[in-house]
């Protein structure tokens, strides 16, 4: 620890390692979340955060950006490799911001967006009434078929062709299954409009062949750099030459002010590891396991949104199975128990979004911590013991056994 810290800002440093403590000793099974590497963690704790580089490597508003450029130069040129896209800007601070970039590039005021359905997986920045996006534009937004689960694409061609937007979007924040982009890059191309694919959640899953890659099928690709890909927080975006002027300068200085060099020190770093070999390997179990998860949790009769999986991530329903849980009650359950996850909205939802009938689990950190099929097959039916005795001491006590166990045989940093 060091002494400032120890002496003026000790809340500070005991909250970083309570929260290490709390990382090491539960489960974090938040779909959205992960554990960078120390490297990962070193640049974005580095002297990058002292520095000032407004503009882009070769136009810079500031003296002293030599090295400042080469981080940034180095994480778009390992994201070219990793996506395969044309141009790629590794500024915007978040997920959010770089959909913002999009639209502001792209859109005026007014202008409409076609997206998923908030309470069919689909996310805030996507047009919701209380984000900017929904703000700004006409948002109409399409749902998963109430039977299936799935995207309905006939549906959604329809829904397009009578709405006339001005951009789609594809991709997702609890969508179990994975998307045809070329199915909505077509209907995009029918109905004359941008197609911004958000792969917030699936980049690393993109970056390693798990999931399709939608740079050759939308005009623009977003995502978040610390979900299922493990560079830190931030957000990208990928796009062809022709728009990339547009891209630039409606992220800075459309959006933003400095860049978060810090940040993208930690994506150049964090690309880096995801070009190496194994982080295929690591992509293909994030998946086996999700899919370990959701057989589990069927087989002691659960119902999952879609009935399963293909990515990382399971919709637990819990209506037809558990009609007086609510979600709210099942996080609590099983964040009693070190199991940490977030109640989720289900398509069809009657429940607040603080309530929620549903619970998404994810399974990129834990699979970082290197659990296999066994430990899957042991934290999935752990969670299956306490969503059927929430209230039941002797179950919870078991559960937290079996979760100390398994963060003592898989540590995170140790
Ligand atoms: C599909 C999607 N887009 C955008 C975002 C926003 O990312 P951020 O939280 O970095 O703004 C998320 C976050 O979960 C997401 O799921």
């Amino acid at each position: 620890m060091s002494e400032q810290l120890e002496g003026r800002n000790s809340t500070v440093e005991a909250a970083i390692e309570n929260e290490r403590d709390r990382q090491e000793s539960t489960l974090g099974m938040i779909a959205s979340e992960n554990h960078v590497s120390e490297a990962v963690m070193n640049a974005q704790g580095s002297v990058f955060t002292n520095k000032y580089a407004e503009g882009y490597p070769g136009g810079r508003y500031y003296g002293g950006c030599e090295h400042a450029n080469t981080v940034e130069e180095l994480a778009v040129e390992r994201a070219k490799r990793l996506w395969g896209a044309e141009h790629v800007n590794v500024q915007p601070h978040s997920g959010t911001q770089a959909n913002m970039g999009v639209y502001f590039a792209m859109l005026d005021p007014g202008d409409r967006i076609l997206s998923l359905s908030l309470s069919h997986g689909g996310h805030l920045s996507h047009g919701h009434s209380v984000n900017f996006s929904g703000q700004l534009y006409e948002v109409e937004q399409y749902e998963v078929d109430p039977e299936t689960g799935y995207i309905d694409y006939d549906e959604f061609a329809t829904h397009a062709r009578e709405f006339d937007p001005d951009l789609i979007v594809s991709g997702s924040s609890a969508y179990p299954r994975e998307f045809d982009f070329e199915r909505f890059a077509a209907v995009a191309e029918e109905v004359d409009a941008y197609h911004l694919a958000d792969i917030a959640h699936i980049t690393g899953l993109v970056a390693a062949g798990e999931h399709s890659n939608p740079v050759p099928h939308a005009d623009f690709v977003t995502g978040s750099t610390h979900k299922t890909i493990r560079a830190g927080r931030g957000g990208i975006i990928m796009c062809d030459e022709e728009h990339a002027d547009a891209v630039d300068s409606a992220v800075f200085p459309g959006a933003q002010g400095g860049p978060l060099m810090h940040n993208i020190a930690g994506k150049a770093a964090g690309f880096g590891e995801a070009l190496e070999p194994e982080f295929e390997e690591y992509a293909t179990r994030v998946v086996e396991n999700a899919k370990t998860l959701a057989s589990v949790l069927r087989e002691r009769g659960f119902s999952l949104v879609s009935g399963g999986t293909d990515k990382h991530l399971v919709l637990v329903d819990l209506r037809d199975s558990h009609p007086d849980l609510t979600g709210k009650e099942a996080e609590t359950a099983l964040d009693r128990v070190g199991i940490v996850v977030n109640k989720n909205t289900v398509p069809g939802e009657s429940r607040s979004p603080m309530v929620t009938s549903g619970i998404r689990i994810g399974t990129p950190a834990v699979t970082t911590r290197g659990f296999d099929a066994e430990a899957m097959q042991t934290v999935a039916e752990t969670i299956a013991d306490v969503l059927d005795a929430p209230d039941d001491e002797t179950v919870l006590e078991q559960a937290r056994g079996d979760v100390g166990r398994l963060c003592q045989e898989f540590p995170i940093y140790e």
